[in-house]
């Protein structure tokens, strides 16, 4: 079988695999705590279609989708981008797979491919542009640089600019089956696992050149989001961001530190309804040709390499009951 394949697309050789989280969508019982918080955190909510598209600042794409029913907050979709070339492809794999392709949620766009995970999450999957980046961010790395004699390089507190993330990079969920819901992510969408720890936590990049992880999964006694990861310019960002939560109110989170797994720096978030925003930098890249050499990490060595004691409320599982 030939395939017509796009010109200067970044892909890796004989793969076919979705190649970005296009966006996710999120219900809320009320839009105005989603649009505070997400506002705070230096992103763009936007009035739109009865509901929220959340977007970087100034920016054209939209991250989250988010509605309201008045229900408990739970993860309404994950959408996932694809080369076009790439969709019956995935449409075929998911049916050699056994998984069935089913009618859109009610309220959500019809069209892309859609099916469920093992855990019963909507998964879309469209036609679209890579959204994730094919080389890794560029970082201010003044903080981090050698000092240039007789230079002072930090800026004063007076000049410390708002923070706002550029773009997300990955989506964490809870699941009572990593493996099982790894099967599928990997078998049918062409998800590559980076790491894993046991059975515990699993993560996965894009086929194509993407973060360290684009989805990842932490095992639990029911499915539910645990948290989005943004990115931002610098760990100073990361800080700044913290700062900039704790004056909206928005006071309780985990951080600032950094993970073995992925290597970033990082500070969460803890949003209105109990799960996170992660604000995050320096994150492992994995290339379209890159093999990355996957570690299975033990739980004790594979979470932080520093940081704040971990909150309780922060592996708690808010959808646990939906
Ligand atoms: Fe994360």
């Amino acid at each position: 079988m030939t395939s017509k394949r796009s010109p200067g697309v970044v892909r890796r050789a004989d793969t076919t695999a979705i190649h970005s989280v296009d966006h996710f969508a999120l219900r809320v019982p009320e839009l105005e705590p989603a649009r505070r918080f997400f506002s705070a955190f230096g992103l763009e909510p936007r009035d739109e279609g009865g509901g929220l598209g959340v977007y970087a600042k100034g920016g054209d794409h939209c991250w989250i989708r988010i509605r309201e029913t008045g229900q408990p907050k739970r993860l309404d979709y994950l959408c996932l981008g694809a080369y076009p070339e790439d969709i019956d492809a995935i449409a075929e794999r998911a049916r050699v797979n056994g998984v069935a392709l089913t009618d859109a949620p009610e309220g959500a766009p019809a069209d892309g491919l859609w099916m469920r995970d093992p855990d019963g999450n909507p998964v879309r999957v469209i036609a679209a542009p890579k959204v994730t980046p094919s080389a890794p961010d560029a970082i201010d790395a003044r903080p981090c640089v050698t000092n240039p004699i007789g230079v002072p390089i930090a800026p004063a507190r007076s000049q410390g600019q708002p923070v706002h993330p550029r773009r997300l990079s990955h989506v964490l969920l809870f699941t009572p089956d990593v493996l099982r819901t790894t099967a599928f992510y990997t078998g049918t969408l062409g998800l590559r696992i980076s790491d894993t720890s046991q059975d515990l936590i699993a993560f996965s990049h894009g086929a194509h050149a993407s973060d360290h992880h684009l989805l990842a999964w932490v095992k639990s006694e029911a499915p539910g989001l645990h948290h989005s990861s943004w990115i931002v310019g610098s760990p100073d960002e990361i800080g700044m961001g913290m700062e900039q939560m704790f004056a909206a109110g928005f006071t309780e989170g985990w951080g600032v530190g950094r993970h073995v797994i992925g290597s970033n720096y990082f500070y969460y978030a803890r949003d209105p309804w109990g799960s996170f925003a992660e604000l995050s930098c320096g994150i492992d890249f994995i290339g379209a040709d890159t093999e990355w050499p996957s570690g299975d990490y033990p739980p004790e060595d594979s979470f932080y390499l520093w940081g704040p004691p971990v909150p309780e409320y922060f592996t708690l599982n808010t959808e646990a009951d939906r």
